[in-house]
């Protein structure tokens, strides 16, 4: 049990920023010997959403796919439990790892708790503090159900802490998103500016909080068309670069919105985006992980939301909570095309190796965990 090649590790993605996240770790354990197998939940589904994802980060084909589609929160999450313990009572995992937020890494995690399978949630310990987002609620519990949590940043162990979860179950082993991207930032630059303009904000907006309500979507809308028509210090225009979700693409056309002005293009692929983002001359965002990989890549980021469960990209990266404060994005972007931008730093161990931190940590886990049986056996 206590060699890598003899446990069973069970990995659960099912939504975009699970891709990018599991690559890493799956490289890692790969690397350390372990058994592994995959399941896509099909939370996400479209190529341009999940296919490409897999392709570009060199992930394995997942062993099974729960294909469990769009739908409201509680059918979602419900499809993904009753189709995933199957899968789990099947293949019995040593442990199975989810990732993130999203609805499948709860549901995922909650099955396992149920079943008595060992849970290690990456990416753990995040906190917005906001029980309106969904992804507040799965971060909660996912924790809650979790044996083995793997942080990013030392407030996410704090507030773990704060929660009452045992010291011994928290390891702080960094960014595993930020393994991905420095692992592939090399190979996105050789694919930057084709066709686009040399000075542009990139923007991506999908918070239900933020797209599902006409009036707040037709307020940063305007926003966001007031900056295609702001001018640099050196007089020259910033056009607006605008990847939209599929979320943000129904609303936009069924509440009739005007977009005249902006670059709007589907969704991009990991590499485009990443080199994109990297020669931004501000990022707009709303999504979690672009916070995190505009202060690693040290592009402005102004966040259109009141909080942020990545508080460290605020207080020592380049990102700036905007909120829905139209003033402040306006004063925000008038100093960063003046030159007069946030400087930010990398926060502690976002080096590229929190991968192999986790397949250590795995290591040990499951060395303690072989020991007994061993000495009951009389093997030692
Ligand atoms: C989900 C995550 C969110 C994450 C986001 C990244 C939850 C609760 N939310 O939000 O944390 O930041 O992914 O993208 O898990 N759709 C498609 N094609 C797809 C997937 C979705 O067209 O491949 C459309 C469907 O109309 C669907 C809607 O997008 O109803 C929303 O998808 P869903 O997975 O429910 O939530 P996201 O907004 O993508």
């Amino acid at each position: 049990m206590s060699t890598p090649m003899f446990v069973h590790i069970l990995h659960v993605v099912g939504a975009r920023p699970n891709f990018m996240k599991a690559a890493s770790v799956l490289r890692a354990l790969s690397n350390a010997g372990f058994r592994q197998s995959l399941v896509h939940t099909g939370q996400h589904y479209d190529a341009n959403m999940s296919d490409v994802f897999f392709r570009e980060l060199e992930i394995p084909k997942p062993d099974v796919n729960l294909a469990v589609g769009s739908g409201s929160h509680a059918q979602q999450t419900a499809r993904i439990m009753t189709g995933f313990e199957s899968v789990v009572l099947e293949r019995n995992p040593d442990l199975v790892v989810v990732y993130g937020d999203v609805n499948s890494t709860v549901a995922a995690a909650l099955v396992c708790a149920k079943l008595q399978i060992p849970v290690a949630h990456v990416e753990a310990g995040l906190r917005s503090n906001d029980r309106s987002m969904p992804e507040e609620i799965n971060r909660l519990l996912t924790d809650q159900l979790s044996d083995l949590l793997f942080t990013p940043s030392e407030d996410a162990d704090r507030n773990l802490q704060r929660e009452g979860i045992p010291v011994e179950r928290i390891h702080l082993v960094g960014n595993v998103m930020i393994d991905t991207l420095v692992h592939l930032l090399p190979r996105a630059l050789k694919k930057k500016s084709k066709g686009f303009p040399a000075r542009y904000a990139l923007v991506t907006l999908h918070r239900p909080s933020n797209v599902d309500d006409p009036d707040v979507l037709r307020r940063i809308l305007s926003s966001i068309l007031a900056v295609s028509k702001k001018k640099d210090s050196n007089n020259q225009d910033l056009a607006v670069v605008f990847p939209m979700h599929p979320r943000t693409r129904v609303r936009v056309s069924q509440f009739g919105m005007v977009t005249d002005g902006l670059h709007i293009c589907d969704p991009l692929s990991y590499l485009e985006f990443l080199a994109l983002q990297a020669g931004a001359t501000v990022v707009l965002t709303d999504s979690g992980g672009i916070q995190e990989e505009s202060t690693f890549l040290g592009v402005p980021c102004l966040t259109l939301r009141a909080n942020t469960e990545r508080p460290i990209t605020v207080e020592i990266g380049t990102n700036v909570l905007i909120g829905n404060n139209t003033d402040r994005l306006r004063d925000e972007l008038a100093k960063i095309l003046n030159g007069q931008q946030k400087k930010g730093t990398i926060p502690p161990l976002w080096d590229g190796q929190a991968g192999e931190r986790i397949a250590r940590i795995l290591q040990q886990y499951f060395e303690k965990r072989a020991r007994p049986a061993a000495v009951s056996s009389g093997l030692i």
